[in-house]
């Protein structure tokens, strides 16, 4: 009930600087009359959900979606952690109304997304949306350069809990400031809004974004392709492993409230089921926001069981926030480690060659210390329980070796917990 009060409160704080807003153009007055919204506690683990772009791009309806949300729910993705559901670019007409307001595409929605949104959160979901700073969003819609806060306005009375915005179509924009300008008008809706930082980090936002958003994208697109980068006519869209290796040297930047986005994911969109569960592991390792972008109506089992792993989510979500690093390299498998909260740590074996690979990996010979996180294991002093979480199954201690075959493009993670302490 309390809560109710609070969303009407900031509601009608919406409805009343709308009309200050309307009369009089002196918006920093207008703003320093508003209740500002308490961003602080926003994502304080990765955000998690799932975003229409990947599959769908602009061919989006509220037919498509509705039945999305309730696979959502059914297919046990909000069960597993996945809370907002967000529309990426394509939803809007092409045209402002006379009042200067977005407005959804009346054939693409032709209830309108006040309504749509309030379906999603009956669901139990939070409702996303996406702009772009500049004159017009990437795919030529509207863009939002010079009604900040007129357009965050109207995503409140919307009911909006999660905000992307991209970075087409801004000239000479300084990056900061446009970002700066779109996450105070956000905030003096009074409403929580996550916002997600989305200029492919080409002006480094894990230096400035913390405080101005809670992520920040930290490369340009990802593909559905391990390995290789995708040429699409004038730009080039970028491959799983590309993306892996530029997030260990920026670690040091995400945390609860702040983090690094290595872009949505490729989970069941034509990847080998091998590849995709090393795709998965690895955000989850890196602490990456978990965007689901296949089409949950016609995923497979096996794509399911990857999307919903709970005990490797949890290693994503994890409260001390701590983004993975690689530790080592052996033929062609790399070595990651993610600290993880209660003195457990994840260690995920990735296999980035074309052949399986056989594994001897002799604990006592690899202890961890991590400058970042603090953490400091010595297998000699310390045996950890190894539980290996594709398996689902305690596989031994940290005494032995851990012998294991991996096939090409494929990964093994496991979770270590101190037995000993
Ligand atoms: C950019 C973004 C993508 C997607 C598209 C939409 O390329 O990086 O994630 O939002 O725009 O046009």
């Amino acid at each position: 009930m309390n809560q109710l009060k609070k969303i009407l409160s900031s509601i009608i704080t919406v409805v009343i600087t709308g009309s200050v807003y309307a009369q009089d153009a002196a918006a920093p007055v207008a703003v320093a009359k508003q209740q500002v919204a308490d961003n602080s506690n926003l994502a304080l683990t990765p955000p998690m959900g799932f975003n229409t772009w990947n599959t769908f791009q602009t061919n989006i309806d509220e037919q498509m979606l509705c039945e999305m949300v309730d696979t959502y729910v059914s297919s046990g993705m909000r069960d597993a952690g996945y809370k907002y559901f967000v529309l990426d670019d394509g939803w809007m007409s092409m045209d402002r109304d006379s009042t200067g307001n977005l407005v959804a595409d009346p054939k693409k929605f032709p209830s309108g997304m006040k309504a749509f949104a309030d379906y999603v959160h009956s669901k139990g979901m939070k409702f996303g949306i996406y702009n772009c700073a500049g004159t017009k969003t990437c795919a030529g819609y509207p863009g939002t350069r010079g009604n900040e806060y007129q357009d965050a306005r109207l995503y409140a009375s919307w009911g909006v809990d999660y905000f992307k915005y991209d970075w087409c179509n801004t000239d000479s924009l300084n990056a900061r400031e446009a970002y700066i300008t779109m996450s105070n008008a956000l905030k003096a809706t009074g409403r929580p809004i996550v916002f997600s930082l989305c200029e492919w980090g080409n002006h480094q936002p894990w230096l400035w974004g913390k405080g101005v958003g809670q992520l920040w994208r930290t490369t340009g697109d990802i593909c559905n392709q391990f390995d290789k980068d995708k040429v699409i006519g004038t730009w080039t869209a970028q491959s799983v492993l590309t993306i892996l290796d530029k997030q260990d040297k920026i670690r040091q930047y995400s945390g609860p409230g702040h983090w690094n986005d290595p872009d949505m994911l490729e989970v069941g969109n034509g990847m080998s089921v091998a590849e995709d569960r090393a795709h998965f592991t690895m955000w989850c390792m890196l602490a990456a926001p978990l965007m689901a972008g296949n089409d949950l109506r016609k995923m497979s089992a096996q794509t399911h069981d990857i999307l919903t792993n709970k005990e490797v989510i949890a290693l994503d979500q994890d409260s001390m926030g701590i983004q993975g690093f690689k530790q080592l390299t052996m033929d062609g498998v790399e070595v990651w480690v993610k600290p993880l909260s209660g003195g457990d740590v994840a260690v995920a074996f990735l296999n980035r060659s074309g052949q399986t690979q056989a594994i001897t990996y002799v604990w006592a010979e690899h202890n961890i210390k991590d400058a970042i996180s603090k953490v400091d294991v010595d297998f000699t002093k310390t045996q950890y329980k190894v539980r290996d979480l594709w398996l689902k199954k305690d596989v031994g201690t940290t005494k032995g070796m851990y012998k294991q075959s991996i096939p090409s493009h494929d990964v093994l993670v496991v979770r270590l917990h101190a037995l000993n302490q």
